[in-house]
């Protein structure tokens, strides 16, 4: 019985030898490299009204992730909620939270309660958005690209 004990960890031994488990310290996945279900990232999607429909990193800017699908918003000041040309109409999933100069620039313009400034918005779920001002609508350059 002993034997036959000590021979089945030998054997176990030499199989963990030959086909390691890296996630055995915590790692985000399981052997094979077949990620956690767990740990599994879910990444928020941004539909544009009668567009796209693409995921984005949780916590992008809303205005980069809408530029980097290929949509030519604009964003004339360069992400620093002082031009209202990012804005978008949300229909679903607007975040609550507003931050005092997103806030007080769409007040100056009339547009509090029906625009938000892409530029001051991160993405952190899914959300359908309606973005007016294209530049190529407009014939204009879209404008520096905002920071990350
Ligand atoms: S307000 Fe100007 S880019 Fe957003």
């Amino acid at each position: 019985m002993r034997k036959e004990r000590r021979q089945q960890r030998e054997r176990l031994r030499f199989v963990s030898y030959l086909y390691p488990f890296p996630n055995r310290g915590g790692s985000e996945e399981r052997a094979g490299g077949v990620p956690s279900r767990k740990k599994e990232k879910i990444m928020p999607t941004v539909a544009i009204e009668g567009r796209d429909t693409f995921e984005v990193e949780s916590g992008k800017k809303l205005v980069l992730a809408i530029e980097d699908s290929g949509y030519d918003i604009l964003h004339r000041c360069g992400g620093y909620a002082r031009c209202t040309t990012c804005k978008v109409h949300f229909l679903s999933g607007e975040p609550s939270e507003m931050n005092p100069a997103e806030r007080e620039t769409l007040e100056e313009d009339g547009l509090l309660g029906q625009y938000r400034l892409s530029c001051q918005v991160r993405v952190t779920g899914d959300m359908t958005i309606d973005p007016p001002d294209r530049a190529g609508d407009r014939g204009i350059p879209a404008g520096e690209r905002p920071e990350d």
